[in-house]
């Protein structure tokens, strides 16, 4: 009898541990936050600027109209409707005619981009890269084995003169950039920087390829004229995404390249077999794109976003006076140098205890550098909570 009641005793405390180990396997989206944690470090938006009655709206609008062909294997390129919709948005929102031709639909910019160096690198290859440059974008080019070269970057972006000194040296297969509103940098690659860098291309045969996704989430002056404007020539791609202008979980972007450039994507395996990326949400998302809907939403989100800017910019003068940084006039972040002296990973270590975080500037960097820079994000949290958690950065720091 008491090696029953044993039995059972055991038996319960397995069931518990299993029920533990699926509430940690069943996690429902990339990043969770405990509770009473503050993580500046996030790069998402808050779930409530998710805009789900938009989508559900659009979505229903899909089911209600008796043609299934929505839930088919895709057209390769990409539906020539929603393609067609998003072309008149990219005219409205960039001032200059797109052809629906020159897009192709992606499974957001990182499946552009995967896609890109599936397509156009061998392993061991080498590609340019900004220091710092977007991390995550690292991890894509170190699952093809890529050789990455860091290219520095001032108040105006990529430093042209020292890609030109480079070049003198080696070519890569691409650049990859993201010349507006950077991850993490915040800053801008300027006009006339931009305007050297496109006969560059050409000169020395490789391709640019501008992640541009922060593009349309400007908070002031208009940014400088994005590369779509240049991808008549062969060498421009640009990488263009819903995921900061609508929902990342929709995992809908675009490639917007010349028309021949457009044709090797379309013939690779992986559409071939699987249809064209995400048919589903692109009808849905064409729709909103039809109404008007995601122009009214961007508006709201840039109103949003420049009142949380404010609320860090204030709360690092209060509690982080020492900190030296740029006002970013658009995106998501506020990249901050610390003293000299600071490494900001041990210094997270600490944040931590004060329940609040962010992204160790060593993330950015292909050489592991950058160990005085943090990263904000203003993104997913209420300005309260903001400036909150800066408070908490600066008892931390002290
Ligand atoms: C520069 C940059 N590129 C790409 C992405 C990811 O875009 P997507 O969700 O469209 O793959 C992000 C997201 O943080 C980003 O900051």
């Amino acid at each position: 009898m008491s090696v029953a009641k044993n039995f059972q005793i055991d038996n319960s405390f397995v069931i518990q541990v299993i029920l533990i180990l699926m509430k940690t396997s069943l996690q429902t989206a990339q990043i969770q936050v405990h509770p009473g944690f503050i993580d500046l470090g996030i790069g998402d938006p808050q779930l409530s600027l998710l805009p789900t009655e938009l989508i559900r709206q659009s979505a229903e609008a899909c089911f209600a109209q008796n043609d299934p062909t929505f839930l088919q294997y895709g057209a390769e390129q990409g539906n020539g409707y929603f393609r067609l919709a998003l072309a008149k948005f990219l005219s409205r929102g960039y001032g200059f005619p797109v052809e629906p031709e020159s897009l192709f639909v992606s499974s957001g910019a990182s499946g552009g981009l995967d896609l890109i160096c599936t397509l156009f690198t061998q392993p061991g290859d080498t590609i340019f890269v900004e220091e710092p440059t977007y991390f995550l974008a690292l991890r894509i080019f170190a699952d093809h084995g890529l050789r990455l070269v860091p290219i520095p970057t001032d108040e105006d972006g990529l430093v042209v003169d020292a890609l030109e000194a480079k070049l003198a040296e080696i070519r890569p297969k691409f650049l990859y950039i993201v010349p507006t509103f950077q991850n993490p940098s915040g800053q801008t690659l300027s006009q006339e920087r931009r305007e050297r860098l496109v006969p560059l291309c050409q000169e020395h045969d490789f391709l640019v390829v501008a992640d541009e996704v922060y593009h349309f989430l400007s908070y002031g002056l208009q940014p400088p004229e994005t590369f779509a404007a240049h991808t008549s020539v062969r060498n421009v791609i640009s990488l263009g995404s819903f995921s900061k202008i609508l929902a990342p979980g929709l995992r809908l972007g675009w490639v917007q390249a010349e028309a021949s450039r457009i044709r090797q994507l379309v013939k690779c395996g992986l559409l071939d077999s699987g249809g064209g990326m995400n048919p589903f949400t692109s009808a849905v998302v064409r729709g909103i794109l039809e109404n008007g809907g995601l122009e009214k939403h961007i508006l709201g989100l840039r109103a949003t976003y420049h009142a949380r800017l404010a609320a860090m910019d204030a709360a690092l003068r209060r509690y982080l006076p020492g900190a030296r940084y740029t006002i970013p006039q658009g995106g998501y972040f506020f990249w901050v140098r610390l003293p000299e002296e600071a490494d900001a990973e041990e210094l997270l270590t600490k944040a931590k205890e004060f329940k609040v975080g962010f992204r160790p500037g060593i993330r950015f960097s292909s050489q592991g550098r950058m160990r005085q820079y943090i990263r904000l994000g203003f993104s997913f949290y209420e300005s309260e909570e903001i400036e909150e958690g800066v408070r908490r950065l600066g008892q931390a720091f002290c």
